[in-house]
């Protein structure tokens, strides 16, 4: 199916068919100094092509709920359903501290899960070409990591879990460890990718504004144990520039989503 061009900020509830249901999903964590509630009944559906981020205090669960989507952590009780059985095995992981191999330079570092999972294709060695252009990495595919800065580092993780053409990206707070001018032109970036690529993305942040630009939906959690305070939807236009951080609609949606943080950016 064709998803239609991404000029306004939500996708097309009529044309985009859900992707992703997460349905009463408990997970409980049993240490040796007790039981952890991470995660309390959560509830969510995730449309084809959707740019979602999920914002809540630290230990709320964010990082659970990306775990147990990629099948790395199992939940506790509820369920997992993916719109087409070929999705759950589609899913790019960008954790939160780039992990890239010292040794690789940032062609084969973006061709790594290629080879791991013996998918190496023509048409994915041509797609992580195409990736490493539109990330602007073109002229570094001979660099390695040492001679990168923390952004095309960012970057080139963004590449690897796009190289196999996953259905979905998850990502646990890629630009945490960047500088505020590194990050805004991070979420230029990604925004170009997503747009380009047309994936369906769930991106995890603790920053508001961050959250705002990218998203077409913000999924607001509880301290722990994580529950979904409340889903905004964000009805911005689309390619959002910079500038739209200025705009009374943009200030609006940061103020609301901080009232339900409760001051917690
Ligand atoms: N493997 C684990 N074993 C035991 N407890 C865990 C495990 N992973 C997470 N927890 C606990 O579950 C809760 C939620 O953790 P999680 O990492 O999902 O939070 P988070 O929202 O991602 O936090 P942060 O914003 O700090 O990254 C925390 O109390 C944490 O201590
Ligand atoms: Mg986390």
């Amino acid at each position: 199916m064709t998803i239609p061009a991404r000029t306004h900020s939500t996708v097309d509830d009529q044309i985009a068919k859900d992707i992703l249901f997460i349905k009463g999903v408990n997970k409980f964590y049993e240490t040796q100094s007790g039981t952890t509630h991470a995660l309390e009944n959560i509830n969510l559906t995730i449309k084809e092509g959707e740019f979602v981020s999920i914002i809540g205090p630290s230990g709320c669960g964010k990082s659970t709920l990306l775990k147990i989507l990629a099948n790395l952590e199992k939940p506790s009780s509820g369920e997992i359903n993916w719109g087409e059985k070929s999705s759950k095995d589609q899913i790019g992981f960008v954790f939160q501290d780039s992990t890239l191999l010292p040794w690789k330079n940032v062609l084969e570092n973006s061709l790594f899960p290629l080879k791991v999972k013996k998918m190496d294709t023509r048409e994915n060695l041509e797609r992580v070409e195409y990736l490493l252009k539109i990330a602007g990495l073109d002229s570094f595919k001979k660099a390695y990591p040492n001679e990168l800065s923390g952004g095309m580092k960012q970057r080139v993780s963004i590449v690897r879990s796009l190289s196999f053409d996953p259905k979905v990206l998850l990502m646990d707070e890629p630009f945490g460890a960047l500088d505020a001018m590194t990050r805004d032109k991070m979420n230029i970036e990604l925004q170009r990718i997503w747009n380009e690529t047309k994936k369906t993305v769930l991106f995890i942040t603790h920053s508001i504004n961050e959250a705002v630009f990218l998203s077409d939906r913000v999924v607001v959690m509880s301290p722990r144990p994580g529950r979904i305070d409340r889903v905004f939807t964000i009805d911005l236009i689309r390619p959002r520039t910079v500038d739209v951080r200025e705009t009374i609609d943009f200030v609006k949606y940061v103020k609301e989503i901080r009232e339900v943080l409760g001051n917690d950016d």
